[in-house]
């Protein structure tokens, strides 16, 4: 059966995310992150966006793709169901504030940093024909900090492979607001601040200082900073002081966003390797239904199950995964026992994802049509979104020029 996406505790906590734009989108996309961005814009506020200037650190050789594939993303992304009077769904490279931010916070980040990041010698021996000895390809976790704190969000949901980006990202910000946002008397400046949380909050939000100062209680800064965050009477600096006050000696201008993990079952593709592009082994979210049948026809099974009469062994077979992803409990029980005893054929098996995968596909599909139709449709949607997304990129660009006191004129 489908499961769940990650909930988190405390509705309404603003959310960031991005994708690379790769063309349209297969359903290891669909299942290791699409199906979570949809079910969390329900619960908070989301900035999904497609980071196109991130498509140029590895690929700078081929930019004319980027236009065709970022159209056929974002077709799939609405087909999946976001939705655009929720969510802000926007393009990176339209808000250039990113580029202003990166710049900046590329006065102050060592080297060394971005140098230990793991994607990046991975990266490099993994894509040997590419050249990524490049300044931008280097920077790249830089520019996805840049991303992240423009929009202050609380969480950012990503899978295992983006977590030391978001670590990056809260080393980033500590160091900006250690060196931007002290003040001599820091310590007055935010008890007075606390003074203006009322007498009950003010009491409330000493204690959760203190539980986590003194005893590193974990959840004491999440309460206490959404006490803060929710108080009416703040003004903006008041706030700042606040949330640094929480857990230190500055004002918190940039925010330290937390990683909200996205757990998924391993997604196989046709030749049982993870579902990727590169291998070729894809079902995408928009397939052709005939092909769908076709392509699950022949997907590799248990090797060891070459005859009909020859029982199988599911934990080596990637249909069984995919019945983890869609089959309920009696069909997962059915094909344990139906494998193993030679019961079921393979064929037999394939029967209820196949009927499961083109149900899913048809609904994108459905949904798809209009935007396919209109392309006008998804440019309006996108114009509306990237002025969202630029409205608050201005607002943290005008903190920020002014914590540093660039804004001279
Ligand atoms: N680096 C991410 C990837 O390759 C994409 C990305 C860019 C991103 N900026 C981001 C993800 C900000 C989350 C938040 O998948
Ligand atoms: Fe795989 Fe199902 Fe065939 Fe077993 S019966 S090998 S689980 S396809």
């Amino acid at each position: 059966m489908d499961k769940e996406p990650v909930k988190t505790a405390g509705a309404s906590k603003r959310i960031v995310s991005g994708m690379r734009p790769t063309g349209g989108l297969h359903l290891g996309n669909y299942h290791g992150a699409l199906k979570n961005w949809v079910a969390l814009q329900h619960e908070h506020e989301c900035f999904f966006f497609v980071a196109d200037w991130h498509a140029l650190t590895t690929d700078y050789e081929n930019p004319a793709r980027v236009g065709d594939n970022l159209h056929e993303m974002i077709v799939d992304w609405l087909a999946a169901g976001l939705d655009a009077s929720v969510s802000t769904l926007f393009v990176q490279s339209r808000i250039p504030e990113h580029a202003e931010l990166h710049l900046l916070l590329s006065m102050i980040t060592p080297v060394p940093w971005l140098e230990r990041v793991p994607s990046y010698k991975n990266q490099q021996q993994k894509l040997k024909e590419k050249d990524l000895s490049t300044f931008g390809f280097l920077g790249y976790p830089l520019l996805q900090s840049a991303d992240i704190l423009m929009y202050k969000p609380a969480w950012v949901p990503v899978g295992e492979d983006q977590v030391a980006h978001v670590e990056l990202t809260r080393e980033v910000a500590r160091r900006f607001n250690h060196l931007y946002g002290r003040e001599a008397d820091f310590e007055r400046q935010a008890e007075r601040a606390a003074e203006r949380l009322g007498a009950a909050d003010g009491a409330s939000f000493r204690e959760l200082r203190r539980r986590h100062q003194e005893q590193g209680e974990a959840g004491a800064v999440e309460a206490g900073r959404k006490l803060i965050v929710n108080h009416a009477g703040l003004r903006l600096v008041e706030r700042e002081r606040l949330l640094g006050y929480l857990e230190g000696s500055s004002r918190s201008i940039l925010v330290p966003p937390e990683v909200l993990l996205t757990k998924t079952p391993k997604f196989p593709g046709l030749d049982g390797q993870k579902m990727s592009k590169s291998y070729g082994n894809t079902i995408a979210m928009r397939e052709d239904p005939d092909a769908v049948v076709r392509k699950l026809r022949t997907m590799q099974t248990d090797p060891a199950r070459v005859r009909r009469t020859d029982p199988g062994e599911p934990e080596k077979c990637p249909v069984w995964d995919l019945h983890k992803v869609y089959s309920d409990t009696e069909t997962q029980e059915w094909v344990q026992w139906g494998c193993r005893s030679a019961g079921i054929g393979c064929v037999e098996c394939k029967a209820p994802v196949t009927e499961r995968i083109v149900a899913e596909i048809s609904g994108f599909r459905e949904r798809a049509r209009e935007y396919e139709a209109n392309p006008g449709y998804v440019r309006d949607i996108l114009a509306r979104g990237n002025e969202r997304a630029r409205e608050v990129a201005r607002t943290t660009m005008d903190e920020v020029r002014e914590a540093m006191r660039l804004d001279y004129v």
